[in-house]
């Protein structure tokens, strides 16, 4: 029995929904056969996207899509993606799958796409191979009001007079490796150059975000905050990368491989407390609060439904979804400090939410966390105490918030024996706990996903609970509990 205190009266932070954001890169099957099917397909669209995932992507409410990169970002030139006759031109990825960018979508279909969702956009701009200036038009192209610039009639003339809204703009991608193998000296230099040629036209219309650390390379966080301390620069957030690996196959996995990789995934709380008292020594507290725009589980290649055509394409079990719950609760946690993150990727690749292909479209055991989890977007994050909580293979992860009048605490069992009898305290709570309502995903057989041919193996069940204060656990599972404060 372990009993998990929610400290009502301490709130720790406000969750800000773009914690639950979305990653979605030019790469392999993300964009073409995934969510984009073109707008004369056969298969139901929405302006070229997939009517059918459209449809469940607004669901799970998603606040922010991040795009076109990833690497693609380093070698795009967002000319090619407006207009008429688009050209084909080699991509970052085209050394990787043999496969050429055709621009079809660029800014104004991805813009599209966030306003059919309702999402905000977060554009990772490529400082590698183009210069401030050319960055700069990208800018004024996006976010010049109407009538007022030329490249805002060119916007215009390609039939949107209105600016886009872009909240978010990344300054590179992966700069210690794609993203022009630089030193964290050498590109703090750079984003003081673009930072203060973008800040110049965005003004108050968007955020410029810092491009972080590969995991735990905290030489590369002192590097750029060391660069950018004391100056007048920008930085609206700090970003860092983070990825799950060596967890064996994708599907069939062992024991021990389930326990490595939720092991693996539990380093990003230590990732996050790190970089963010790095970026606090030297003062940047308040500009560098993160952003993990890039994470997940990353198996080896082919495990999924185009078998190994769609590069970094993967299935995606209960293993999967554990991870997504684990992370998603340390980063609920952990909301003080956290203002987005973005999961790799939405469509096709690493850790995906959806895997179509044709005339199929289903959804993963990631999607269902997602939507179990989205009640927490803009809550008010409440401290978690867990008792006898140590053993690494008996462990439970949870998270908890409150808004308007309702407390959503999400949990995860990640034993693959024992089903954990919880004893849930509600600390410094007087009042009358209302209907309860508990949500599991969970499976037999931990090796269980979602495929075209069957696509509800693994899927939540939701039940009304007596009395929320004592539940159980199934074995690895993830567990939502919805519970009405009178
Ligand atoms: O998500 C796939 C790739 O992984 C991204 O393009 C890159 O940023 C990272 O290395």
């Amino acid at each position: 029995m372990k009993t998990v205190h929610i400290v009502i009266p301490e709130k720790i932070g406000n969750v800000s929904p773009e914690i639950y954001g979305h990653f979605s890169e030019l790469i392999g099957g993300v964009f073409y056969d995934g969510l984009w099917v073109g707008k004369n397909s056969d298969i139901p669209n929405i302006r070229g996207f997939r009517k059918d995932l459209i449809e469940k992507l607004r669901e799970i409410k998603p606040a922010v899509f991040r795009w076109p990169g990833g690497c693609f970002a380093e070698t795009y030139n967002w000319r090619d993606g407006i207009g008429e006759n688009r050209p084909v031109r080699p991509s970052w990825w085209t050394l990787h799958d043999g496969r050429y960018e055709k621009n079809e979508v660029g800014i104004h279909e991805f813009m599209d796409l966030c306003e059919l969702i309702g999402a905000k956009a977060y554009i990772a701009m490529n400082v590698t191979s183009i210069t401030p200036m050319e960055a700069r038009n990208f800018m004024d192209y996006c976010l010049s009001p109407r009538g007022s610039t030329t490249l805002a009639l060119e916007r215009e003339a390609n039939g949107r007079p209105e600016p886009f809204e872009i909240d978010y703009w990344g300054i590179g991608n992966e700069n210690w490796g794609g993203g022009g193998n630089m030193t964290p000296e050498y590109y703090a230099l750079e984003y003081r150059k673009f930072a203060t040629v973008l800040k110049a036209i965005c003004g108050n219309k968007s955020k410029l975000i810092l491009g972080g650390a590969d995991a735990s390379d905290y030489k590369w966080t002192h590097g750029i905050m060391s660069g950018l301390a004391n100056s007048y620069t920008t930085v609206d957030g700090m970003s860092f990368h983070y990825y799950c690996r060596e967890g064996g196959d994708a599907v069939n996995f062992a024991d021990d491989e389930w326990y490595r990789l939720i092991n693996n995934a539990g380093r990003m709380e230590e990732l996050i407390k790190r970089h963010y008292s790095i970026a606090a020594g030297y003062g940047m507290e308040n500009k560098a609060k993160l952003v993990i725009d890039e994470w997940g589980c990353w198996h080896p290649d082919g495990s999924g439904p185009s078998k190994g055509y769609n590069l970094y394409e993967q299935q995606s079990t209960l293993r999967d979804a554990m991870v997504a719950a684990l992370t998603l609760n340390i980063f609920n946690n952990y909301s003080e400090v956290i203002i987005m993150a973005n999961i790799a990727q939405l469509c096709n690749n690493i850790q995906s939410l959806f895997l179509a292909g044709g005339e199929h479209c289903i959804v993963t055991p990631t999607y269902h966390v997602f939507n179990m989890f989205k009640d927490h977007q803009g809550g008010e994050a409440l401290r978690v105490v867990i008792d006898n909580n140590e053993d690494e293979k008996h462990k439970i992860s949870a998270s908890a918030t409150v808004k308007d009048g309702t407390l959503t605490v999400t949990l995860a069992n990640i034993s693959l024996e024992v089903d954990e009898k919880i004893d849930l305290s509600l600390l410094g709570y007087d009042g009358v706990v209302g209907e309860c309502e508990m949500t599991v995903l969970s499976s037999e057989d931990i090796h269980s996903c979602n495929t075209f041919e069957h696509p509800n193996t693994v899927v939540p069940v939701t039940t009304k609970v007596s009395d929320c204060r004592m539940i159980t656990l199934p074995r690895a599972s993830i567990v939502k509990l919805s519970i009405k404060m009178l």
